[in-house]
């Protein structure tokens, strides 16, 4: 199934905050729906002419005052059109997607980037990109009533915001009201039950974990510092449609004025796959194992001491779980003694603390409350297609 697009008017709203000249751009916007992965942000743009008017600091790029952030309610930022609910993105709101993305229990989303007046992303061929002093990233969280057909409308969940202030990224989520009309800033994380029909046509009823603020860093902190996550060179360099034709994304947001200085040759950069696309089977594997879990599965990251790495450039195979003894026994491991076995995905930890909901064993560690099964099958295909290794034979 095709993730679900929606498609927007974007308006130069202020002169001076957003492009200069005020341009009108038609953007689809994308929310992949994480059971497929087949995200794309679909995005479309063409210019027209629009009125600028008003105030530089009154548009989506309204030069954050320290101390005034964050702001009570998701519509005080005005980054999007009205109705709020279409996520319709404002001027110099750029939507944006991942290659792959994280499972969010079913949940599609929507991504945006919001860069200050003037600002530019410094960029880098990994991660790390510089961002500018009131840059905010915005992610959104929705349930599609019926998976089959996004037309069909959707329930909004909650807003996530990453905005840099005094050197720092702050973190903030916005939980939506029944009405769909408002969000507001909500601190203290909230259990919501959801219902949809899933791409067979079946009936789903989950309860989906709005996250507390404090849980934000198990995921995006490293060594203390908040640390973003997907906008990083290998997950933004896929493919886009821009106008019915494709394109690669950092090129699409290069012409959208984003960088400060050129691109490095595109050939040369490093990129993941959709993890449920046609790439080959290793590199879907490693994608998806990057983006669900190498934000603690790395040096620094939450699960930096149990020594398994699964960031997309770890190149040596005992650190990516390859014949690995857990660093603890226990019911983490449901009695299997390598994190993979190489040929034999039912004895690998991995595949076993995937599969769980368990909390003692479950991973991801929190908040999933659903299995991605079809992530638990790629990974399960992929030691499947290892060769053999007896694990007890190594030195
Ligand atoms: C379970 C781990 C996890 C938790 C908890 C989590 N995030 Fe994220 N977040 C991610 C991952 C992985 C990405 C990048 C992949 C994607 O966008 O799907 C991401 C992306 C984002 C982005 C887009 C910018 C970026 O880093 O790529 C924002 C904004 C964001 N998260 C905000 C939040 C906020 C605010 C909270 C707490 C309310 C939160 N997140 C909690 C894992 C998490
Ligand atoms: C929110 C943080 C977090 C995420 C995301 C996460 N893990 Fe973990 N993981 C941990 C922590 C902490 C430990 C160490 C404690 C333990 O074993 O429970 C761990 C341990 C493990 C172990 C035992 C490793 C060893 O050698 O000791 C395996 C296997 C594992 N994780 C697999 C995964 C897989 C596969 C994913 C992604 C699908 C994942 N984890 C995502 C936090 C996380």
């Amino acid at each position: 199934m095709r993730g679900h697009v929606l498609t927007a008017i974007l308006v130069a709203a202020a002169a001076g905050c957003g492009e200069a000249g005020g341009k009108a751009t038609e953007a689809t916007s994308g929310g992949e729906t994480t059971t497929t992965g087949i995200g794309t942000a679909g995005t479309e743009a063409s210019d027209t002419t629009a009125p600028t008017t008003g105030d530089p600091c009154a548009g989506p790029t309204r030069c954050p005052i320290e101390g005034e952030w964050p702001l009570p309610k998701l519509s005080d930022y005005d980054f999007f059109l009205d109705p709020m609910v279409d996520l319709g993105p404002k001027d110099g709101v750029v939507p944006y997607t991942v290659a792959a993305p994280l499972w969010s229990d079913a949940a599609g989303k929507g991504r945006f980037i919001v860069l200050p007046e003037g600002g530019k992303i410094e960029f880098t061929d990994g991660e790390g990109w510089g961002f500018p002093e009131g840059a905010v990233i915005i992610k959104n969280f929705w349930f599609d009533h019926d998976r089959r057909d996004p037309a069909a409308g959707r329930r909004m969940i909650e807003t996530r915001l990453l905005y840099l202030e005094g050197g720092a990224w702050k973190s903030v989520t916005y939980l939506w009201d029944d009405a769909q009309t408002e969000a507001t800033l909500h601190k203290i994380g909230k259990r919501v039950d959801v219902a949809f029909i899933d791409e067979a046509g079946d009936a789903q009823v989950e309860e989906y974990i709005v996250p507390n603020l404090d849980q934000c860093g198990s995921c995006h902190e490293r060594d203390d510092a908040t640390e973003l996550l997907g906008t990083i060179t290998h997950q933004l360099n896929t493919e886009i449609v821009v106008d019915g034709q494709p394109v690669n994304q950092l090129e699409w947001l290069a012409s959208q004025d984003m960088f400060s200085g050129t691109l490095p040759e595109m050939q040369t950069l490093p990129q993941l796959v959709d993890p449920f696309g046609d790439a080959p089977l290793a590199d879907r594997a490693r994608s998806y194992l990057h983006a669900n879990c190498s934000h603690c599965h790395r040096l620094g990251g939450g699960a930096g001491k149990s020594g398994l790495v699964f960031l997309a450039w770890e190149e040596i195979e005992a650190k990516l779980g390859v014949c690995k003894v857990p660093a603890a026994a226990g019911p983490g491991t449901g009695g299997h003694h390598y994190d993979i076995v190489p040929g034999q995905p039912d004895d690998s930890i991995v595949i076993f603390r995937m599969n769980s909901l368990d909390p003692e064993i479950k991973m991801p560690e929190l908040p999933n409350r659903v299995i991605d099964q079809k992530g638990v099958q790629l990974i399960r295909d992929w030691i499947a297609a290892m060769p053999a290794k007896d694990c007890e034979m190594l030195p």
